[in-house]
Order: C-alpha cells, then structure tokens, then sequence
C-alpha cells in the first residue's frame, strides 16, 4: 500500500468497509470489529437503518466501535439475551492464503475473538497490504493479565525468537489487561500450533491469532474490491 495515497488508502478502506456490509440482511445479529476499516461498516450499516429500514442488532468488540454504533443509531446487545452472532465484520493485521489472521493491532482481540467463536461466519475487510505469504512480521498482539505479567513475558520470550515488548506501561485494553507485541518475524508457519502453544501459557488472556475463523476476505484494491472465499466458507 506504500505506493498509495493517504487519500487513496482511506478511499480503499472506505470501499472495503462498505462491501462487506452486503453480507448483512434484516433480521441478522452481527458482531461489529473493530478499526479504522470497520468504522466504514458501522457508518454503512448506520445509514442503511436509516434510509433502507435496515432492522439489525449488534454486539460491538470495543468500547470505541460501541460508541460510534450507537452513534449510528445500531441497536445494541449484550451477551446477557444473545448466545450466537448470524456473522461479525472485523479488520485484519495480516492474513495469508489459509485466511489465517492476526489480529489485536487495535488490542481489542480478546472482545474480537469472543465474537468471532460466537459467530456464524467472519467476513474480513482488509486492504492489499495486510496480505502476507507468511504471517508474523506484524508484531503479535497477546493479552495478559496484569498478575506476573512480566513472568508471563519471560516465557513468551522462550518460544518467541525476537523481542516481547510491553505496549506502553499506560496501555491497557477495554478489559484492563496490558498487551505483549510479540516480534516473530514473518516465520510463523503453523499458526495453529503457536495459537495453542501461547494460550497454554499461564496468564495469557488471548492470543491474536485468528485461525480457522475468517470464511472471506473483502480486499480493497483501487478500482473494487476482490472477494477471497475460504473453499469451506460458511457464507
Ligand atoms: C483491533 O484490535 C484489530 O484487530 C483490528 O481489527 C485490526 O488492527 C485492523 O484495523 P484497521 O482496519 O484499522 O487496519
């Protein structure tokens, strides 16, 4: 995306955003992602329920992405009257050609994965630079608990070979929980495994690793958008 224009990536996002929202018909409750991408979504979504009659419910992954659905006029659930999402709309760190993702750039990933696992299918809107060969060179996202968190950093580090770095000694997520950045490079090869292998460890919150979870992928490109369909999409 480096050789595009701020103007022309927003334009691109805003595309993507807006495309994904075709998956969503009335009667449907869907989870809403979070990021700059998805911001486009809820404002779709937001006129649609005003100018089409749209009639729709959400459970947002953010206290952000809550407050502009509301904003928006979307009304909202709660986990207390809903136990399944018809599809949720979420962005993406990177994702490579099995639709694996990571996640968590925004730190709403353990909000994210609950929808996500709570879902009947997960559309991602994505631009052409999230998408890599092999997932890793964005940093991985992994929420701790505050408890030993640096404990919990020594043994990332043991199955990490590059830097675990603590997200800012003021920064904690929605949950109040700091975020670990690992740098693995782009070596993750079974990001099956390294999901399972992290979240193994004692004071792991969530890993942001998203496998086996996206069905399509809505990648924005100048001049529309490319649909990238999982052959077991559940959409
Ligand atoms: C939020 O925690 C993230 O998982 C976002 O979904 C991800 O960072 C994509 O965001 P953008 O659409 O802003 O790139």
């Amino acid at each position: 995306m480096s050789q595009f224009t701020d103007a022309e990536k927003e334009a691109m996002k805003e595309e993507a955003g807006i495309a994904a929202c075709t998956f969503v018909e009335s009667g449907m409750k869907i989870g809403i992602g979070t990021g700059s991408t998805v911001k486009y979504t809820i404002l779709e979504l937001g006129r649609r329920i005003r100018e089409e009659g749209l009639e729709i419910a959400g459970i947002p992954t953010s206290d952000a992405t809550e407050k502009l659905s509301i904003e928006q006029g979307i009304p909202m659930l709660d986990w207390g009257g809903c136990d399944q999402l018809d599809l949720v709309i979420d962005g993406a760190d990177e994702f490579d050609c099995d639709l694996h993702l990571i996640k968590g750039g925004g730190g709403a990933l353990l909000r994210e994965k609950i929808v996500a696992e709570s879902s009947g299918g997960m559309v991602v809107v994505a631009d052409a630079s999230k998408r890599v060969e092999v997932l890793g060179a964005f940093p991985l996202p992994i929420e701790v608990n505050p408890y030993g968190w640096e404990q919990t950093k020594r043994r990332i580090e043991s199955i990490c070979a590059g830097p675990v770095l603590l997200r800012g000694t003021n920064y904690f997520t929605d949950n109040g929980n700091p975020i670990l950045d690992a740098h693995f490079g782009a070596t993750i090869a079974d990001p099956v495994q390294l999901e399972s292998d992290l979240r193994a460890i004692a004071g792991v919150v969530e890993v942001g690793l998203f496998t086996n979870t996206a069905d399509i992928i809505v990648l924005a490109a100048q001049g529309g958008c490319e649909m990238i369909r999982k052959p077991t999409a559940r959409l």
